[in-house]
């Protein structure tokens, strides 16, 4: 089946090829805009874009429910090592891991990762090759010119872009990310969870990429 992709709400996504079920940035409790809970989570797989706990969120526990292999940053697997998990796959910028449903690749994102004070590792962006569709989320991150490099490297039909501003990229410079990256579909995240990351996406108008505002709990199939 083409890769179905369902919002979670902030940064959070779930990625169902129909087989594996990749679940990003699972940050559902605590997230007052989430219309699933942990529970209602079924995965193979969960990554992580960073450590920051509206992203890590209720990877422990979804992790432990599922069975599910985790990948994200060294640190990060470290961390969940020490937390009883056995499934993990760590990974750094630069590299990438090929995995049942085809592979996660990390890139840079500008930003900071840490989890209850503790530092875990470098802040990353992903790219995942499933189901026949490239989908690049790219964090929590600034704006860099290289976001045109990740897109000629690998090509994304679909990416998952920053606009809330403050801790991220905001509307204006989101619109130049998605320019750079050059995928057909881009779909605006980590804006409208809270009163600081407030945003019109209206304002996030990329020229040639069509822009695909979904709510927490919408599903679509990338064709
Ligand atoms: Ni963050
Ligand atoms: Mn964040």
């Amino acid at each position: 089946m083409p890769l179905k992709i369902t919002f979670l709400g902030h940064a959070g996504f779930l990625l169902d090829d129909g087989e594996s079920v990749l679940a990003i940035d699972p940050f559902l409790t605590g997230n007052p805009v989430a219309t699933m809970s942990a529970g209602d989570i079924k995965c193979t797989h969960i990554a992580l874009t960073h450590g920051h706990a509206d992203h890590f969120g209720d990877t422990v526990a979804i992790a432990k429910a599922n069975d599910a292999t985790v990948i994200g940053a060294f640190e990060i697997t470290e961390y969940l090592g020490e937390q009883g998990l056995s499934k993990l796959e760590p990974g750094n910028p630069g590299g990438r891991i090929d995995l049942p449903f085809g592979s996660v690749a990390f890139t840079q994102a500008f930003h900071s990762s840490s989890y209850e004070g503790r530092y875990m590792g470098m802040p990353c962006g992903l790219v995942v090759s499933m189901g026949g569709a490239t989908v690049y989320h790219c964090g929590d991150t600034a704006l860099f010119s290289d976001m045109k490099l990740i897109g000629e490297l690998h090509r994304p039909d679909v990416a998952c872009i920053p606009i809330g501003d403050r801790f991220t990229m905001g509307p204006q410079h989101a619109t130049k990310a998605a320019e750079l990256i050059g995928a057909a579909t881009a779909i605006p995240i980590h804006f409208n969870t809270w009163p600081p990351i407030e945003q019109d996406a209206s304002a996030f108008q990329p020229e040639g990429v069509s822009v695909r505002v979904m709510q927490p709990g919408d599903s679509w199939s990338v064709a």
